[in-house]
């Protein structure tokens, strides 16, 4: 079975055909890195406008590079939420039209099942994970710690009570005048840096629960920033992205460590934008080993936001024949 997938949630315009929900034959992403740099973050209104650009350019692309015409796919999936609204609204609709025009069904995606399907695709030198397994999702919208049964359905054991773990990235990077995104160019620098050169707070590391706080943490390193250069202290870039990673890096592995002990699971998967961080899966591996788990990361370019996901998420959907309607909506928050 062929998928169309599509994605549109942020800022990124993403087609790709995957098949039999683990083979990805092709994908094209338009990135708007370059057009929101300049303003430090996503501006939702200019996304929008973007992706109605974008959208039908990647589908036609993607289409060229698999090699394939429209009697070669099965079903259509599109990210229906959560998200930005303008957004989501620009690839719901553009599913619903190609939907309609050709006759082929529809499956609306949760972006988060996006995010952990994403670990469930085949790629070079790897085998993706198969359901039943203990999830942690990490992005700039998202902090979940999920566990997902073999019919891929989710159930939530916690999540971030204010900022995702993504966002906490950026609004640190931002602090230090690092370009948007700043997640990758943090991790870059912590690199280079001390980890423990500062102590930032570890929240909720007390709490049994498997929720996590980064807001603090955010506002933890603004002090220490403020109170340095009001001394009139150097600031070594590199020590503070170091200390930072440390902190959301030990808080994210303990707690998913706990959460393994607690569920019993073999198998952990570690997805979204910030699983794409090096820190974070050098010490998540370690845990792991030491549980006798696998654990298993999408490749990179599949952490962050794509479309083959959403094709990959549709599919166990789809062969049920459990397809959405035409009336499907988009919706900025949405319940897993
Ligand atoms: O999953 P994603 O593309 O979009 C959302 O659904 O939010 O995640 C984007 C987030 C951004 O906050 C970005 O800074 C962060 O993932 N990110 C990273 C790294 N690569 C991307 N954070 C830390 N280290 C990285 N290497
Ligand atoms: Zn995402």
């Amino acid at each position: 079975m062929n998928i169309l997938g599509i994605e549109t949630s942020c800022d990124e315009t993403s087609a790709a055909i995957v098949q039999d929900g683990v083979h990805l034959l092709a994908q094209v992403t338009a990135s708007q890195i370059d057009l929101h740099a300049r303003f430090g973050g996503v501006v939702p209104e200019v996304a929008s406008r973007r992706h109605v650009v974008d959208i039908t350019k990647v589908v036609e692309q993607v289409f060229c590079d698999a090699r394939m015409t429209w009697s070669d796919i099965d079903a259509i999936a599109v990210t229906c939420g959560p998200g930005l609204l303008g957004s989501l609204l620009v690839g719901v609709s553009a599913a619903k039209g190609y939907a309609l025009a050709t006759g082929k069904p529809i499956v609306g995606v949760h972006h988060i099942a996006g995010h952990v399907a994403a670990a469930m695709l085949a790629w070079a030198g790897g085998t993706g994970a198969t359901p039943p397994f203990l999830c942690l999702v990490v992005s700039g919208g998202h902090t979940e710690l999920l566990t997902v049964d073999s019919d891929f359905r989710f159930a939530r054991l916690g999540g971030t009570r204010d900022d995702a773990a993504g966002e906490a990235y950026d609004k640190v990077a931002r602090l230090l005048g690092l370009a948007y995104p700043g997640g990758p160019k943090v991790d870059d620098l912590a690199h280079r840096g001390r980890p423990d050169a500062y102590v930032f707070p570890r929240a909720l590391l007390e709490d049994d629960g498997f929720d996590f706080s980064f807001s603090g943490l955010k506002s933890a390193v603004n002090n220490e920033i403020v109170k340095r250069r009001n001394r009139g202290q150097d600031v070594s870039v590199e020590d503070v992205c170091a200390s930072f990673q440390a902190a959301v890096v030990e808080v994210l592995v303990e707690k998913t460590r706990r959460a393994a002990l607690h569920t019993g699971a073999r198998t952990i998967v570690v997805a979204g934008g910030v699983a794409a961080n090096r820190g974070l899966r050098e010490a998540m591996s370690k845990m792991a080993q030491a549980l006798s788990a696998r654990v298993i990361f999408p490749p990179i370019e599949l952490c962050t936001d794509n479309a083959a996901m959403i094709a990959a998420a549709a599919y166990p959907r789809a062969k049920a024949g459990r397809w959405s309607p035409l009336t499907l909506n988009a919706y900025a928050q949405l319940p897993l």
